[in-house]
This record gives structure tokens, C-alpha cells and sequence, in this order.
């Protein structure tokens, strides 16, 4: 018995190029499944093609836009042609955008909601349909740490999102459940990627602030969600659903939030600018 076989399986899983999309996906594929990979950067997600047709399993690509409903119902088309079924979803890219609440455009916080909130409706609902019919399936929804604590610099737009992912993970597997569809989120705190390290670049206090709030003493790294994929897709976690896990080094168990010592900092920052003006 291999509880964590994954042969004759198929994923869907979209950010394949890089990043939690790719190290899922190569997951997947070294424990046995076929996979569809979803990315705009398509040559990105050729490449992870290319790496798991050489582990031998099935492999195609789409640059689905993973914010456009019509264009994922295509995208679940082409899976019904090439695989014929979905057995696991890796609900996975997504982008934030970075603005101060008191300005952010509408237009912005509508584009994030379009990408975050029902764009991944949209993949959850095309893959329910097909694991319903099934009778089987499961669903790994990407939340963030932004989904149950505030993160500040700029992430309202971000943190609404997330947390409506939890929600919506939430209502579906208490819809779904029954009738053989699990839906569970995992919520990351930082894991290093290349818009995470240009920000550290920028500001160079912030990879020591981020560890204030990591016990475990290191930033996350895309291979460290591929443990739980595979578990999230296998047997194994037949009875796990609703469920959201963190995948944080130990942050929401010291309650440590997005950047320890952001608030301290901010109102450091208004009383020295609030001095200056009475000055
Ligand atoms: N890295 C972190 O610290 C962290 C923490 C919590 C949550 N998350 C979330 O996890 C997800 C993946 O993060 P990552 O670090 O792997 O990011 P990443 O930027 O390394 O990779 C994201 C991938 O998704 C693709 N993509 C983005 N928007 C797309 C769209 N609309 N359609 C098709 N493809 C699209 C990009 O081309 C890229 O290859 C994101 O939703 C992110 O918000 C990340």
C-alpha cells in the first residue's frame, strides 16, 4: 500500500512556471500524476513540461489568464480533451497589487478581486464540476498569511482577497464534501520568490523582520509546499477537508502577523512626521 500514489491521477496546476505553481507540479508528477500546467509565461511552463515528461508522465500547457472565467472554461476543455478527468487542482497563481489604503484606485482593488477572489472561483467551479461528476476529487486552494492577519506596507487590496479564499475554501468543502470533493487552502507566510526578493533588496531591514516572525529561523522556499501537495492529492488525506494550514515555519502559532515590528515603526514614523509639523 502507497498511500501517497498518485498513478492514473490527473492535475490541474496553474503559476506552473515558477515558484509553489512548479515545485506542486513536479510534486505531483514524481509521485505518478499526469499534469496540466497553467501559466502566462508559457516558455516558463513548456519547461516544466519538458522536466516531467522526463519523469515520465503526461504533460501539457496553457496560457490560460487565470483571472478570465471564459477563458478557464476553455482551459477545462482542453483538459477534458487531452487528460478526460481532474483529480486534483493546484489553485495556485495570482498577483497582489501594492498601494497605502487611502489610495488605492478602485480599479485596482477590482482587478486583484478579479484575479484572487473569482478567478479562483472560476478554476474551483470548472474543477468541481468535473470531480463531482467523478465522484472524486481534491482542491488545494493558495491563501497567504495576508488571509487571517493584517500584513500593512501596502497590502489591503491583497489581505481582502486572501481572506475571502478562506471563505470560499470554507464553503466549498462544506458543500462538496459529501459527495467526494475535499477542498482545503494552505496558507504561506514569506516564501522566497522574485518579487519577495526584490522587495528585500529594496528594503534592507526586511528579510530580518520577516524572521522575527519565523520560529523556524528561515523564509519559505517553493520546494516546501511540496510535501502538502502531495498529501492534499493522495489518499492519505481522504478525511482532511475545510481545512486551512499553514505553511509558515511556525508564525500563526506565536501569533507573530505579516511584519513584526510594522506597527512599532509605523507610529514611530507619524510621530516624528507629526513633530515636524508643529516644529
Ligand atoms: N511567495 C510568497 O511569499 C507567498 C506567500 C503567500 C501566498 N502566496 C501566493 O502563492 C501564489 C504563488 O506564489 P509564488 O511565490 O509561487 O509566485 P511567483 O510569482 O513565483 O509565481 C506565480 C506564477 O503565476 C503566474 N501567474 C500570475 N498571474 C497569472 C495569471 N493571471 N494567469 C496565469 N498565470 C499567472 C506567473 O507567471 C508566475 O509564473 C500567489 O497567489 C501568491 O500570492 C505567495
Amino acid at each position: 500500500m502507497n498511500l501517497f500514489d498518485l498513478t492514473g491521477k490527473v492535475a490541474v496546476v496553474s503559476g506552473g512556471a515558477q515558484g509553489l505553481g512548479q515545485a506542486t507540479a513536479l510534486a505531483l508528477a514524481h509521485s505518478g500524476a499526469d499534469v496540466m500546467l497553467i501559466d502566462r509565461n508559457l516558455d516558463g511552463a513548456n519547461a516544466t513540461a519538458d522536466d516531467i515528461r522526463r519523469l515520465g508522465r503526461k504533460a501539457s500547457t496553457s496560457n490560460c489568464n487565470v483571472s478570465d472565467p471564459d477563458a478557464i472554461a476553455e482551459l477545462f476543455l482542453q483538459v477534458d480533451r487531452e487528460f478526460g478527468r481532474v483529480d486534483f487542482l493546484g489553485n495556485i497563481a495570482g498577483d497582489g497589487h501594492l498601494a497605502k489604503p487611502e489610495e488605492l484606485e478602485i480599479a485596482d482593488l477590482h482587478r486583484v478581486f478579479q484575479n484572487l477572489v473569482v478567478g479562483r472561483f472560476a478554476m474551483c467551479q470548472q474543477a468541481g464540476r468535473r470531480m463531482l461528476a467523478q465522484g472524486r476529487g481534491s482542491i488545494m486552494n493558495i491563501g497567504s498569511l495576508a488571509s487571517s492577519t493584517a500584513l500593512g506596507r501596502g497590502h489591503i487590496a491583497y489581505s481582502m482577497a486572501m481572506g475571502a479564499v478562506i471563505q470560499m475554501t470554507r464553503e466549498l468543502s462544506t458543500e462538496w464534501s459529501h459527495r467526494g470533493v475535499r477542498v482545503n487552502a494552505v496558507t504561506p507566510a514569506q516564501v522566497v520568490n522574485p518579487s519577495l526578493a526584490a522587495r528585500m533588496e529594496q528594503d534592507p531591514t526586511l528579510e530580518g523582520r520577516f524572521l522575527k516572525g519565523i520560529p523556524a529561523g528561515r523564509l519559505g522556499q517553493p520546494r516546501d509546499i511540496m510535501g502538502l501537495a502531495v498529501l492534499l492529492a493522495s489518499d492519505a488525506s481522504e478525511w482532511i477537508t475545510g481545512a486551512i494550514i499553514p505553511m509558515d515555519g511556525g508564525n500563526l502559532a506565536m501569533n507573530a502577523g505579516g511584519t513584526p515590528g510594522h506597527a512599532q515603526a509605523t507610529v514611530q514614523e507619524f510621530r516624528a512626521e507629526s513633530d515636524r509639523s508643529k516644529s
